[in-house]
C-alpha cells in the first residue's frame, strides 16, 4: 500500500546525503508502513491499558502505559525520519487505516484476548518493520535501518512481557 501523502502535489524534497533516490523513495514507502503500524498499534495498546479490568488489572495498567509511551516516541521519530528523507509523513486516520496492517477490529471483552490481540499486534509490526529495514540496508541508509532494527526489538520485548501476562 502507498502512502496516500505521496500523491503529485506533494513536494518532494532530494536531500543529497548519498542514497539512491529511487531507494530513498522506496524506504520512504516502507517507513510510511512502519509509522502507519506503529500509530495503530500505540492506539490499541492505549484501549488496553484504559479497559483491562481483573486481577492483572494493576500489571497490564502499568505495562501498557510504559509501552504506549514508547509508542508514542517511536511515532514522532518514524514521521520525521521519512521527512529527512525528503516525502511527506501520512497523517490522519484515513492514511494511517489504509497503511496499517495491524487489526482494526479490537476484541476487549476478556484479559485474556486484549493480552492476546496486543501480542499478535506487535508480533505483526515487527514482522512488517524486517521487511522495511531490509529496503533501509538495500539504500544503505544505516540511520533508518538502526533505527527499525531498535524497533524491531522493543516489539520482541514487548511480545515477551505480554506473553508473561498469559496465565492459561
Ligand atoms: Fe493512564
Amino acid at each position: 500500500m502507498t502512502n496516500p501523502a505521496f500523491n503529485a502535489e506533494a513536494r518532494v524534497e532530494k536531500p543529497d546525503v548519498g542514497i539512491d533516490p529511487k531507494s530513498r523513495e522506496r524506504l520512504a514507502q516502507g517507513m510510511a508502513q512502519s509509522l502507519a503500524d506503529t500509530f495503530a498499534l500505540y492506539v490499541k495498546t492505549l484501549g488496553v491499558h484504559w479497559n483491562v479490568v481483573g486481577p492483572s488489572f494493576y500489571g497490564l495498567h502499568k505495562l501498557t502505559e510504559a509501552q504506549y509511551e514508547d509508542l508514542a516516541g517511536a511515532i514522532d521519530a518514524l514521521a520525521e525520519r521519512i521527512r529527512a528523507l525528503g516525502y511527506p509523513a501520512p497523517a490522519g486516520f484515513n492514511d494511517f487505516r489504509t497503511l496499517s496492517v495491524v487489526n482494526a477490529e479490537s476484541r476487549i471483552e476478556t484479559v485474556g484476548e486484549m493480552l492476546q490481540e496486543l501480542i499478535d499486534d506487535n508480533e505483526v509490526v515487527a514482522r512488517r518493520m524486517r521487511k522495511v529495514s531490509d529496503l533501509a540496508a538495500e539504500a544503505e541508509d544505516k540511520f533508518s535501518e538502526d533505527m527499525l532494527i531498535g524497533r524491531m526489538g522493543v516489539h520482541e520485548k514487548n511480545v515477551w512481557m505480554l506473553r508473561a501476562l498469559v496465565t492459561e
